[in-house]
């Protein structure tokens, strides 16, 4: 299928509902995904992206209804993770003097990628192809988020095709933004973004900035993932500015792994205390098993603070604390601060180890960890209970 983005600009990508997950399953995708290729037909056709590879027959065979390829002038590759250039190799093998446009990082990940002799033609920051009447213009975004990513923008459709930046892992049969749920779609917009965007954030706000000062109008920023933004597209960039700038909201999560409920209890009794001294703040306990990945990522993005527990077992955190935790260093929060718990029989290392991941994350360790010795009792209880009241005091 195929259709009209805006006068001579057609979305002839791929839908992917029933996609789970992601990136080698470690991002959920419970809406499914779309993988965004454009076709742009001016007095020069372009194609913008392409898709993933397990697609790239439905792709080919699609296109084909709508422009003869050997009518495509230029391929532009705006990123080459294999989501959006996994149809390549396919293509290719049927136009290969096509040139293709990417940034200049963009030559050796291509090349990486599929080891191939095609006409690649880097591009920099301000560099332009016309088109007839209209040209492209293109931005290049390092490490938005890898440091092939580039923008390209369309004059007089005013049109920014920004790949990965402002997507969101959302299938609909609308494609555009003012068609679906706004609550839905701004959840994974900010899902897309706490799990991708963060460890970002500084390139993201320059990113922004640099562009403003080029002074292009924006009309629609079709995006190589989910929705189109072509109703008021300048407030996912508004969002970006306040989620980059070390975002926080008025919560608190706490997120425990448990082997036989007593580090659980520890959890209840801390939000407990915590919420007697903060009324108005969201307090929020997850267990780590039962909650999916990602959305604890969000959660966490949301907060000011994070509490994390863990019973000791063979010296060490609970394996699937330890994955969380890999997973919060990794992205690189700003600007929040911890505290940890837990419950152990004999020695008691969970504690120390996981402040030190906290700390290797960027968090800051308002309190030293509290620790309860077999199953915890209604004394060690109410000492969660304090721990949480003077934990809610050191965020006053
Ligand atoms: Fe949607 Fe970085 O690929």
């Amino acid at each position: 299928m195929s259709f009209q983005v805006k006068n001579n600009v057609k979305w002839v990508g791929q839908s992917d509902p029933e996609l789970k997950s992601f990136h080698g399953g470690e991002l959920s995708t419970p809406r499914g995904s779309t993988y965004n290729s454009y076709l742009i037909e001016e007095e020069k056709t372009v194609l913008i992206d392409t898709v993933w590879s397990p697609y790239q027959d439905d792709f080919l065979k699609n296109l084909k209804k709508d422009v003869a390829l050997d009518k495509i002038d230029y391929i532009v590759a705006n990123h080459a993770e294999s989501d959006h250039s996994g149809a390549l190799p396919s293509l290719m093998k049927e136009i290969p003097n096509v040139p293709i446009y990417c940034s200049r990082a963009g030559l050796s990940s291509i090349k990486g990628h599929y080891h191939k002799d095609w006409d690649l033609r880097p591009v920099k920051t301000g560099d332009r192809i016309g088109l007839g009447t209209k040209e492209l213009i293109f931005i290049e975004a390092p490490m938005l988020h890898w440091p092939d990513s580039m923008f390209t923008y369309l004059t007089g459709d005013n049109i920014l095709f920004s790949n990965d930046a402002f997507g969101q892992h959302f299938s609909s049969e609308d494609f555009f933004n003012d068609k679906v749920d706004q609550e839905t779609l701004m959840h994974e917009a900010l899902k897309y973004y706490a799990n991708i965007l963060t460890p970002f954030s500084v390139m993201v706000r320059q990113k922004i900035k640099e562009f403003s000062l080029l002074g292009l109008p924006l009309d629609i920023i079709a995006p190589s993932h989910g929705m189109i933004w072509r109703e008021k597209p300048t407030q996912i960039v508004e969002k970006y500015l306040e989620w980059a700038n070390d975002y926080q909201e008025d919560q608190i999560t706490i997120i425990y792994g448990t082997m036989w409920h007593g580090t659980e209890r520890m959890a209840e009794k801390i939000a407990e205390g915590i919420q007697s001294k903060f009324k108005k703040t969201k307090v929020k306990t997850f267990s780590i098993l039962e909650n999916d990945k990602n959305e604890l990522m969000v959660e966490i993005f949301r907060s000011k603070a994070v509490l994390v527990g863990s019973p000791t077992v063979n010296k060490g955190i609970l394996s699937s604390v330890a994955a969380i935790l890999e997973e919060i260093k990794g992205l690189g929060f700003k600007n929040k601060k911890a505290g940890v718990f837990g419950a152990y029989g004999w020695s008691g290392e969970a504690n120390k180890q996981m402040e030190e991941t906290l700390r290797m994350g960027g968090f800051e360790i308002v309190e030293d960890g509290i620790k309860a010795q077999w199953n915890p009792d209604e004394f060690a209880l109410a000492k969660c209970r304090e721990f949480g009241e003077k934990f809610a005091q050191t965020l006053q």
